[in-house]
């Protein structure tokens, strides 16, 4: 489906299907052409409300807001998928129609790869007119400029969404990584991908330990954008365990099921830098993923285990399911060792299930040292249309990481706090000199949700790439 700009009035625009938002329930304005039908049809313009008159479809936003304008265009869109029209129409709706045109393109994916007979879908533009729902008209080059931004917005999204819903007999640490070149070569970006050898060769013991008992090994993936122009210099590190079974700490069959999902940190760190490179965004950007599998065979990890990371520290090893931040912990080390003078890391990961919940299904975790930092990152969240809250760190929480044999434990000693001890866990595997550059995305929530919700239809979301766009967006200055 393309969106196109049109420098017309929207009346004149030629089109199947109008679609129209009704704001603040403000029946009486212009575009509402079938007030009496939406009266006998119990239309009020309720907030997530839809009601179709011919080939006209009203969505209610009560909320004047840019998030309530994206999930109405997601409802729309998805109302409008099914029906046998090419073309539909809308008008520029001021500061929102970015979140409109956004809120179109993500409400729009759906994942058919294994579908024998997908349904077809007819829909192929939506042309939005330069004129503004208060009267005026918007600027032609202005408008294209949004829909070009959002365009490349969503569809980084949706590279995410594809590479999480993929099944996991297809990705493994091999093809995540095979992936990740294809994407390199479309972006024109550097990429290194490291086997198991050079895990071995290079001290990196957890996130050796981790992939371990799998037919596929582990693979570090190095993509690298750096544009002539480069202001700062940012690395994102991202989980990427292409299934999590637990390990010898097996996972219950119920909490198995979605594991496949559990690469979403590392689908997320490729998009991010695939949108910055589109975006031609004046920032170094550095996305790195540590790839594994946790599986079970003879060969697994075990509970008991003593594990030696890059930077050295001994880890013990008391449950294989908390294995997320053993491959965090060598992928930030590789991070810090090879990327001199960077000015952020960011590390993005479905750590835990205790981040879950804490805040819910729908909200990312944020962590770190930095309060600032962390503010940024809610603050982009907020703006970008992902929720984010911070989970704040403390030095009691701190101790229950002690191990009797090792440096640390990787788990903690009681059962609550469990989002925060695993941020604490990664920030021993982060440089002194790099505290305050440092934040670390719990996206276990927001990740993968069984349920169509906001502008997200079933499965993966690609949680964290839209927020960070928006974050380095704001880098810029
Ligand atoms: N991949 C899981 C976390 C997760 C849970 C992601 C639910 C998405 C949805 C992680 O590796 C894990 O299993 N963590 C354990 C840690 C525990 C053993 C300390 C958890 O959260 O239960
Ligand atoms: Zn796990
Ligand atoms: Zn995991």
């Amino acid at each position: 489906m393309k969106i196109v700009a049109k420098n017309e009035q929207f009346s004149k625009i030629v089109a199947d299907f109008r679609i129209l938002f009704v704001c603040e329930k403000k029946l009486d304005h212009r575009f509402v052409e079938d007030r009496e039908r939406l009266d006998l049809m119990g239309f009020d313009g309720s907030d997530e409300s839809i009601c179709i008159v011919e080939n006209s479809i009203y969505v209610g936003v009560e909320n004047q807001d840019s998030e309530s304008y994206r999930i109405a265009a997601a409802k729309a869109i998805g109302a409008l998928k099914p029906l046998k029209i090419s073309s539909a129409k809308v008008a520029c709706y001021g500061e929102y129609s970015s979140a409109i045109i956004e809120g179109f393109g993500l409400g729009f994916y759906e994942f058919n790869s294994y579908k024998s007979k997908p349904k077809s879908v007819s829909l192929e533009t939506i042309f939005v007119s330069t004129e503004e729902y208060l009267g005026n008209s918007s600027d032609l080059a202005s408008l294209e400029n949004i829909i070009n931004r959002s365009d490349l917005m969503v569809k980084g999204v949706n590279l995410a969404r594809d590479l999480i819903n993929t099944a996991p007999n297809e990705i493994n640490p091999i093809t995540l990584a095979k992936k990740a070149s294809e994407i390199a070569k479309d972006a024109d970006l550097e990429c290194t991908i490291y086997d198991e050898k050079y895990l071995e060769t290079n001290g990196m013991g957890a996130m050796l330990a981790v992939g371990k008992a799998s037919a596929t090994q582990p693979r570090l993936i190095h993509l690298a954008y750096k544009p002539k122009n480069a202001q700062k210099k940012v690395v994102f590190v991202g989980k990427g365990l292409t299934y999590d079974t637990g390990g010898l700490s097996l996972k219950p069959s119920d909490y198995m099921t979605t594991m496949k999902a559990d690469m979403s940190g590392a689908a997320a760190v490729m998009a991010i830098i695939k949108v910055a490179s589109d975006l031609a965004l004046p920032i170094e950007i550095h996305a790195i993923a540590g790839a594994a599998e946790n599986a079970v065979s003879g060969n697994a990890f075990r509970p008991d285990d003593v594990l030696v990371a890059k930077n050295q520290k001994t880890i013990e090893v008391k449950n294989t399911d908390a294995e997320g931040r053993l491959v965090l912990a060598d992928a930030l080390c590789y991070a810090q060792d090879m990327v001199k003078d960077l000015d952020y890391i960011v590390d993005i990961a479905t750590l835990t299930g205790a981040c879950v919940v804490a805040l819910g299904e729908y909200t990312t975790g944020v962590m770190g040292f930095d309060e600032d930092l962390k503010n940024s990152f809610v603050a982009s969240g907020e703006k970008s249309g992902e929720l984010a809250w911070i989970l704040p760190f403390n030095r009691h929480l701190k101790k229950l990481l002690k191990s009797e044999v090792a440096d640390i434990s990787n788990i903690s000693s009681s059962r609550y706090g469990g989002a925060i001890t695993a941020g604490i866990f990664l920030s021993e595997f982060i440089e002194e000199k790099n505290h305050n550059k440092w934040v670390h995305l719990d996206i276990a929530g927001p990740a993968f949700v069984e349920k169509a919700w906001g502008v997200n239809p079933y499965g993966a979301t690609g949680a964290g790439v839209r927020m960070a766009i928006e974050w380095l967006e704001s880098l810029k200055g």
